[in-house]
C-alpha cells in the first residue's frame, strides 16, 4: 500500500528546480563532453572558432538570468538572425509576406535548391536560406542596403538593450567570396520575379545580418518578447502584438532546425532557431528566453550540444511545451 501521507517528490508540491544551479550544472557537462560535432567550414572565418566554447544563458519571466560557460563571448548568429527579420519585415509588409514565403517544414537542408524549382520560387518557409534571402528582399525594398542593414542591426541593438552589438565583417566577406549556393538560390527565385531588389544588394545585406556577433547573454535577452505574448516583461516594451509572437514561435517549431526540426522537438520539446555559428535561440513560452552556444554541428547542420544541452535543460525545469 503506497503512504498516502508521504510528500510526493513529483506531485504538485514539489521544490521548483534551481535555474542558476541546473545552468551551471549543464555547462559543467557539457565542457567534459568529447562528442562536439563540426565546426562549420563552407564559410571559411566560421573554421577559426574555437570548438571547445560552450555558452548558456536564461533569463526568466522575472528577469532574473542563469549563465553558465563562454555566456559573455560573442559569435556569429548567422541563422538565428533570420527570426529577427522574419520580425522586422512582417511589421513592414504584414501578411502579404506569405505571398512570397511558405511556412511549411521543408524535411531538406538550409540551403536545398530542389523544391524551388518545383515549386515555382517560393520558399517553403522564411528559415532555410532561400526563404530568408526573400525576406530579407522585403525588407530592402525602398532603402539602400546599407539602410536596410542598419535598420536590422539597430533592431538587434533594441532588443538585447545592447548598442555595442556589432556586425564581423570578416565573417561576412568571408561568406560573401564563397557563398555561391546562396547566389543560386537568390539568381533563380529571381527568374521567378520572388526578389524585387538586385541580387547583389540582396545578398549582400542578407550576409551580413548573417554575421551579427552576439553572445548568449545579448541573444537570450533580444528573444525575451518572444517568451512573452510580444513584450519585454522588464520594460512592458511591445515589439509584436501578441497573435505575431504566437505565429513566429510555431514557425520556429515547424522550420527552425531545418529537417532537424522533428527531432529537436521530440528531444527539446520547444520553439528553437539555430544557426551554423552554433548558436540555438530557444522559447519556453511564458516561462524563459534561452540562448546557448556550441560551434560543433550536426549532420544537419545545427549545434550538437547546443540542442543536447537545451534537452537537459527543458527536462530538469519542466518546461517542455508538451508537458513534463
Ligand atoms: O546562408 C548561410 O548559409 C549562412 N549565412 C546561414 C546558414 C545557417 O546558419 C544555417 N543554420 N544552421
Amino acid at each position: 500500500m503506497p503512504n498516502r501521507d508521504a510528500p510526493d517528490p513529483d506531485g504538485p508540491n514539489r521544490k521548483a528546480p534551481n535555474l542558476k544551479a541546473v545552468v551551471r550544472e549543464i555547462a559543467d557537462e557539457m565542457r567534459q563532453r568529447t562528442d562536439r560535432g563540426e565546426v562549420a567550414s563552407y564559410i571559411p572565418e566560421l573554421a577559426r572558432v574555437d570548438a571547445g566554447a560552450f555558452g548558456m544563458a536564461v533569463i526568466d519571466a522575472n528577469g532574473n538570468i542563469a549563465t553558465g560557460g563562454d555566456s559573455d563571448v560573442p559569435f556569429s548568429i548567422q541563422s538565428i538572425s533570420k527570426v529577427f527579420t522574419l520580425t522586422l519585415a512582417l511589421g513592414k509588409v504584414g501578411d502579404r509576406l506569405w505571398r512570397r514565403v511558405g511556412r511549411e517544414p521543408s524535411g531538406s537542408p538550409f540551403n536545398s535548391i530542389v523544391q524551388l524549382e518545383r515549386e515555382c520560387g517560393i520558399p517553403r518557409n522564411p528559415f532555410i536560406n532561400a526563404g530568408a534571402i526573400a525576406v530579407t528582399d522585403l525588407i530592402l525594398s525602398g532603402h539602400q542596403p546599407r539602410e536596410a542593414l542598419g535598420e536590422i542591426l539597430r533592431f538587434m541593438q533594441f532588443l538585447a538593450d545592447d548598442a555595442s552589438i556589432t556586425i564581423d565583417n570578416a565573417v561576412a566577406a568571408s561568406e560573401q567570396r564563397t557563398g555561391f549556393r546562396n547566389s543560386a538560390l537568390a539568381n533563380y527565385m529571381k527568374s521567378f520575379g520572388v526578389l524585387d531588389n538586385p541580387v547583389d544588394y540582396t545578398l549582400g545585406v542578407y550576409f551580413h545580418h548573417c554575421a551579427i556577433a552576439m553572445t548568449c547573454r545579448q541573444l537570450a535577452t533580444a528573444g525575451r518578447f518572444l517568451a512573452h505574448l510580444g513584450r519585454n516583461p522588464d520594460t512592458g516594451m511591445s515589439v509584436v502584438p501578441p497573435e505575431r509572437a504566437r505565429r513566429i514561435n510555431a514557425i520556429m517549431l515547424t522550420c527552425g532546425h531545418y529537417d532537424g526540426s522533428g527531432e529537436f522537438a521530440y528531444r527539446v520539446g520547444l520553439p528553437g532557431k539555430s544557426g551554423v555559428g552554433g548558436g540555438i535561440l530557444a522559447v519556453a513560452p511564458g516561462k524563459a528566453s534561452i540562448a546557448v552556444w556550441s560551434p560543433g554541428l550536426d549532420a544537419a547542420g545545427n549545434s550538437h550540444l547546443g540542442r543536447v544541452a537545451l534537452e537537459a535543460l527543458t527536462k530538469r525545469m519542466g518546461w517542455s511545451i508538451f508537458g513534463q
